[in-house]
């Protein structure tokens, strides 16, 4: 999957939360896009690390003011989780790096599922994690074993499963390789439309020149 890291170089996306390994940075982004659109978040996410710019600033804050500063992203658990989080991890001004490395460890803080461990682990610690959302999912299975739904638990269990099995070898491989898996499916095998002829891993893909089954909104519920 060299080639899929390649890709990524030169079609990535040049994201804020691309740009940092800071672990609180990488999770405030991950809450926000677990609801919310890539080009609505950049403006918060800047303008949250504005207002809180530690994990302990959001340790300090009333629940009012993050309450304020989440306003407009909805979905308002996830903000009250992060306070929960930053209180039980900097009750004392500790770092941003008091965040645990690891996913097993990650997954035991208030508000973080096995998606969020993997991608902290990931993104901020460079650990050889694996990460399965919507989009990998459904890249995964399409590639590998698309006799699966990514909405069934098989089909989850067997998406985490070549998601571990198809990691590069080192933790910062990895990292390219996760945040390229999450650009193929944001930017070429969508949930609408595959553009295979766009896709450094066509050659290979299990679902080949058959077309995906479409899941365009018009469609949706018929499935
Ligand atoms: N959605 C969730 N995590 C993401 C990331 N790191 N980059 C782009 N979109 C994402």
């Amino acid at each position: 999957m060299s080639r899929l890291r390649r890709w990524f170089a030169k079609h990535g996306r040049d994201l804020p939360w691309r740009r940092t390994r800071d672990p609180y940075h990488v999770l405030v982004s991950e809450l926000m896009l677990q609801q919310t659109q890539v080009s609505r978040v950049i403006d918060y996410y800047d303008r949250w690390l504005t207002r809180f710019p530690t994990l302990h600033h959001v340790a300090k804050a009333r629940p009012s003011q993050v309450r304020e500063a989440w306003e407009g992203l909805g979905y308002y658990a996830r903000a009250r989780n992060l306070h929960k989080l930053a209180k039980e991890v900097s009750p004392n001004g500790e770092p941003n790096h008091s965040l645990p490395a690891d996913p097993a460890a990650l997954r035991a803080l208030p508000g973080i599922g096995a998606y969020t461990a993997g991608a902290v682990a990931s993104f901020a610690y460079e650990k050889r994690a694996p990460l399965v959302d919507t989009n990998v999912a459904r890249v995964l299975l399409r590639l590998y074993a698309p006799a699966h739904s990514p909405k069934s638990g098989v089909g989850q269990r067997v998406a985490w499963a070549l998601a571990e099995a198809v990691l590069p070898r080192t933790g910062k491989a990895s990292w390219t390789h996760n945040q390229a898996i999450m650009e193929i499916g944001a930017l070429i095998c969508t949930a609408r439309v595959a553009r295979c002829g766009e896709c450094p891993l066509a050659k290979g893909c299990a679902s080949g020149a058959v077309p995906v089954e479409p899941s365009h909104p018009r469609n949706r519920g018929k499935h």
